[in-house]
């Protein structure tokens, strides 16, 4: 499922121009129709001939071929998203002031589509006031430009600037196909912790207690927030190979007390805790320190259980005035109520502001690229989330976290 799409890959002339392909791959797959437009020098990085083959589609950089077509216009104006990866610094600063001297600048211009721009350059450029400058003020217009991953840039050094990884990009761009107003800069200034995941309580060296959280609903509410302006703390616990978010500081944890620990350090400094994890609600009350042993009488041991502790309980309990809490909870009915009625009881009981509510089995949640629900708040509005990707429901999540921000202000 997913909203499918015309897009128009642009591609800069910087070495990260060969993770355009793995994006391009990542588009195809999901049923877009691509169409590549790539700057002259990004052809030194990627032959012409590898972006025909992985997009079917022709691949031009310059407007004076089949001119009678007018290409320079249509390309732009037939466009559902125009996503430009990587956009280097010469290409910010040509899109920001207008210039108009190939296919693809001729294509920003005419489009009147979501135009998204991934950065990647060394860390200095990206930090050069030209650059500041340029993001600023293609932000200012309504473009996206993403925040870039860190990490190991061409060559041996490492910094801010990194392309973000392809998956996450890829995602990116089905969001705003879904919700062209999914990334607005409307967290920038707020601190968001974020929790993702499942824990795992240890029994022995070798065994643990643990859940199917896969731990995507998580990171794309840190992904959403990050891309949104928002100053991104992670506290994941094991998520498998899930791409860390460009922009997101993380933090690994396994158990639950060594997520509590984690939370309730990166939550002093927060605006926004949203706690995504399943979190153990119990341990065993002793974690052998070898492994457990079959015994020869054919009895199995009895594994005695004791609490942990309630992280988004603790929150509430010493909260801070101004700091928002969004809890997550996934419920069946029964013969008390329904799902709804469940979820409204925890969030009176959690005492939180928001919460996210999942039902179980309802074409979404554990391991899945989907989630629907509602979202409660605590002055008992309810709002119905329709099923999409998990990061259409992150989009939903910090909207209704920019309102109740807007109306309250940060740290009141
Ligand atoms: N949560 C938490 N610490 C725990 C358990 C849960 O912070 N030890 C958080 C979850 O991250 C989620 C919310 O509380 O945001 C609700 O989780 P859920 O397991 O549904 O809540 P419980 O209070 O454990 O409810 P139940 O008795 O239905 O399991």
């Amino acid at each position: 499922m997913g909203t499918r799409g015309r897009v128009v890959l642009g591609v800069g002339g910087g070495i990260a121009a060969y993770k355009a392909c793995e994006v391009l791959r990542g588009l195809t797959e999901s049923g877009h129709d691509v169409r590549v437009v790539p700057t002259e020098s990004a052809l030194h990085f990627v032959g012409a001939a590898t972006f025909e083959a992985l997009s079917g589609n022709p691949v031009e950089t310059g407007v004076f071929t089949r001119v009678p077509e007018v290409q320079h216009v249509r390309v732009g104006r037939e466009a559902d998203l125009v996503l430009v990866v990587p956009a280097t610094a010469d290409l910010l600063a040509r899109a920001a002031h207008g210039l108009a001297d190939d296919l693809l600048t001729n294509t920003l211009l005419t489009a009147r589509c979501p135009v998204a721009f991934v950065p990647a350059m060394h860390t200095e450029m990206w930090e050069h006031p030209a650059t500041r400058d340029n993001v600023a003020l293609l932000r200012g217009r309504g473009v996206v430009v993403t925040e870039p991953a860190s990490g190991r840039l061409t060559g041996a050094d490492t910094g801010k600037g990194r392309l973000a990884d392809p998956a996450e990009i890829v995602d990116l761009a089905q969001l705003l196909l879904a919700r062209p107003e999914a990334l607005p800069r409307d967290l920038e200034g707020l601190r968001v912790t974020v929790s993702a995941g499942g824990t795992r309580e240890p029994l022995d060296p070798v065994r643990y207690l643990g859940n199917r959280s896969s731990g995507r609903q998580g990171y794309a509410l840190a992904r959403v927030a990050a891309q949104r302006g928002a100053e991104v703390t992670l506290v994941t616990a094991h998520t498998g190979d899930l791409p860390a978010p460009a922009g997101v500081d993380v933090v690994d944890v396994s158990t639950a007390r060594e997520m509590a620990d984690a939370v309730e350090h990166a939550a002093a400094e927060a605006d926004v805790v949203v706690m995504a994890a399943a979190v153990a609600d119990f341990r065993p009350a002793d974690t052998a320190g070898h492994k457990i042993k079959k015994t020869d009488d054919g009895s199995a041991p009895t594994v005695s259980l004791e609490r942990n502790p309630d992280i988004l309980a603790g929150l509430v309990e010493r909260g801070r005035p101004g700091r928002l809490l969004v809890g997550f909870a996934a419920e069946t009915g029964d013969e008390h109520g329904d799902v709804l009625d469940h979820g409204r009881a925890k969030l009176a009981r959690k005492g939180c502001d928001l919460l996210v509510l999942n039902a179980v089995g309802e074409g979404g949640a554990f391991e899945s690229e989907h989630n629907t629900g509602w979202l409660l708040t605590a002055d008992g509005a309810e709002r119905r989330i329709p099923l999409g990707r998990k990061s259409e429901l992150a989009a939903a999540v910090f909207d209704a976290v920019a309102d109740a921000v807007r109306d309250t202000g940060p740290g009141q």
